[in-house]
């Protein structure tokens, strides 16, 4: 719905994203925080590049650096000779094994670069050491360590960020404690050398390395902090991203449910509603419009009572039906509403719950309706069924008095009286008998508009010139098995009363389409119909009418225009044979009677 931001939206800070984080469990797609920010970490620290290097080009590169050294560490102290035997092996063999592990990583089934440094590093942690000692054994020189121990810084910068675990904490004890035991042994070796120069020169490396290990562990925590910080911006962007679908996906199922959903805030104006709830108002958009505007007097003036109620916990819900007119169309809406408490930073106020009832009602009229028209039936049919036996008595009786008496007297005149009335009381039977389908029907196959056609003259000739009869006749030439002549005097009822309901002027219109049953249905009603209307534009009848206009000897007409048979003969017909009659009215617009007959296919 435009413009409606729900008070819940997203909102991108942690705690927010929290608070979100709790709101969407219904939708359990957001994990627990703590493992997935663990993940998140360690992805990142794995991920995070350093000089713009991943780590085995890290590797490759400080592997390169450590064999040029070795190298060329060689070469001097072979050119000078400044080192021994011993010591220049040594160097030699460093060279060698830097140059094995570069071919691990760079042969053609590399070996994981993760492997590769900490063997190297290890590797390393023990050499340096070992070497270290040798420079102190064959010299007094301190210069001659100095190569050396320079070589544990890089390593030991290297080691902390990219060697984990246990093995990972073992590299950096031995790297920390590493040059500490060359300089103690070197103290220890060559005391008798130790001038104040030289010791201040130890000193000051001593202060250096600790310096430049606490830095190190500065720079350690701080790119842990930032790991943690990526870490959890990505997961507030996950929860965000999973919030974000989860209530795409919630106001999508809000909207297409077909119910009415909506809140009232706490000063009675709609927060919110879906499109469902404006359709049905007709009104555009309602919200913040107070929600009272909506509803009918009747539960306008209850409902400030029934609110006090519910927010005083004395009921759980408010629930009635109301009705809506919008668009010509009246529609009866079936609510209830709920109180939700404020929580955190969401305002309080009344949720509604809405459906349409409308068509519930229609079909519940409509079967109680029928149930009626059914017991009526068969009342009637008893009636009829028991008064015909009674007429045949008095008919025949009166038949053989008639023959008794001679001509022209008066006991005749009585008895042809008698039979006169016995013969109407037989004529009411008759009709009585049709509307509890019960009549002796003649049924054919035949189309429905070439009935109508032919029954144009007949009747024309009952109404006046100021009502105009109109025919719109196209059934394909369907047929429908009917009684021609029960046929024909259900449309002189029909277009008798619609004459008597245009008493100045108006216009009759019959209508014979055919209707093609939609696809998947089947079975002789709901297949193929032919539908005949009989409209007019006369005074229409009253809804409380209405559903009484198919029982016999209803009427509004005075006693000697109407008996109130003509619609229920229609019914009885129409019912026998097989269709169904639907009547539709509004008062000062006119009347449409339409009778819906299965498509025959069989032949008669
Ligand atoms: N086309 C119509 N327009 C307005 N009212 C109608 C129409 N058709 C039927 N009615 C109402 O329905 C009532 C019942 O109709 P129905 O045909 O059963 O009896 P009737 O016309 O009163 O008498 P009868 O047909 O037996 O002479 C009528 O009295 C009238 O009030
Ligand atoms: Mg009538």
């Amino acid at each position: 719905m435009a413009g409606w931001t729900p008070a819940w939206s997203c909102s991108a800070s942690p705690t927010g994203a929290r608070s979100l984080r709790q709101k969407s469990a219904g939708f359990s797609t957001v994990t627990a925080s703590g493992d997935n920010r663990r993940v998140a970490q360690q992805q990142s620290r794995r991920r995070a590049p350093f000089l713009g290097l991943d780590s085995r080009e890290m590797i490759l590169f400080g592997l390169v650096v450590a064999l040029l050294g070795s190298t060329v560490g060689y070469v001097l102290t072979a050119w000078l000779g400044s080192a021994g035997v011993v010591e220049g092996a040594l160097i030699a063999g460093c060279a060698v094994a830097v140059a094995v592990f570069i071919l691990l990583l760079v042969k053609p089934s590399p070996m994981p670069a993760k492997k590769v440094s900490s063997h190297a590093s290890l590797f390393f942690s023990l050499y340096l050491p070992a070497i270290g000692l040798v420079a102190i054994a064959s010299s007094s020189d301190f210069a001659r360590l100095l190569p050396y121990l320079f070589w544990y810084y890089p390593l030991l910068a290297y080691s902390k960020f990219n060697n984990v675990g246990k093995l990972g904490e073992l590299l950096e004890r031995l790297m920390i404690g590493g040059p500490i035991i060359l300089l103690l042994v070197y103290i220890v070796a060559h005391s008798e050398v130790l001038e104040p120069d030289l010791l201040g020169i130890i000193w000051a490396a001593v202060v250096a390395h600790t310096a430049y290990i606490i830095l190190l562990d500065r720079l350690a925590s701080y790119r842990e902090a930032l790991a943690d910080a990526r870490a959890r911006a990505e997961e507030i962007q996950r929860g965000a991203e999973t919030l974000r679908q989860n209530e795409s996906r919630f106001l999508k199922v809000m909207h297409e449910a077909g119910l009415g959903l909506g809140m009232i805030d706490m000063d009675g104006r709609v927060a919110w509603a879906n499109d469902t709830v404006t359709g049905w108002t007709g009104q555009g958009t309602i919200i913040s419009r107070p929600f009272t505007e909506i509803l009918s007097d009747q539960h306008r003036q209850s409902w400030p009572a029934q609110v006090r109620l519910l927010q005083g916990g004395d009921i759980p819900r408010i629930q009635f039906e109301w009705t809506v007119e919008a668009q010509g169309r009246r529609r009866i809406i079936e609510s209830s509403f709920f109180l939700a408490r404020p929580t955190g930073t969401l305002p309080g106020g009344i949720i509604f719950i809405s459906r349409d009832i409308t068509d519930v009602r229609e079909l519940d009229a409509q079967l109680r309706q029928s149930q009626r028209m059914d017991a009526l039936g068969r009342l009637t049919g008893g009636i009829a069924h028991d008064f015909n036996n009674l007429l045949t008595v008095m008919l025949g009786s009166a038949e053989a008095l008639k023959h008794r008496f001679g001509q022209e007297t008066e006991e005749r005149e009585l008895a042809e009286i008698i039979e006169e009335a016995g013969e109407r009381g037989a004529d009411l039977v008759r009709h009585l008998l049709t509307f509890s389908q019960k009549q002796m029907l003649r049924p054919q196959s035949i189309s429905a508009a070439s009935l109508v056609r032919a029954s144009i003259l007949l009747l024309k000739r009952g109404l006046p010139e100021s009502i105009e009869l109109l025919t719109n006749l196209d059934d394909g030439d369907w047929q429908i098995l009917v009684d021609p002549a029960q046929f024909e005097s259900a449309l002189l009822n029909l277009t008798v009363n619609a004459r008597d309901a245009m008493p100045a002027s108006g216009r009759i219109t019959i209508t014979v389409v055919a209707l093609r049953a939609k696809a998947g249905e089947s079975g002789s009603v709901s297949g193929d119909q032919v539908v005949v209307t009989v409209s007019d534009t006369g005074e229409g009848i009253p809804p409380e009418q209405l559903a009484r206009v198919f029982e016999p000897f209803f009427t509004t007409k005075p006693a000697e225009k109407g008996t109130g048979l003509g619609l229920s003969i229609v019914y009885g017909f129409v019912k026998q044979s097989g269709g169904d009659i639907q009547i539709r009215s509004k008062v000062g617009e006119g009347t449409d009677v339409r009778m819906t007959f299965p498509r025959y296919c069989g032949h008669i």
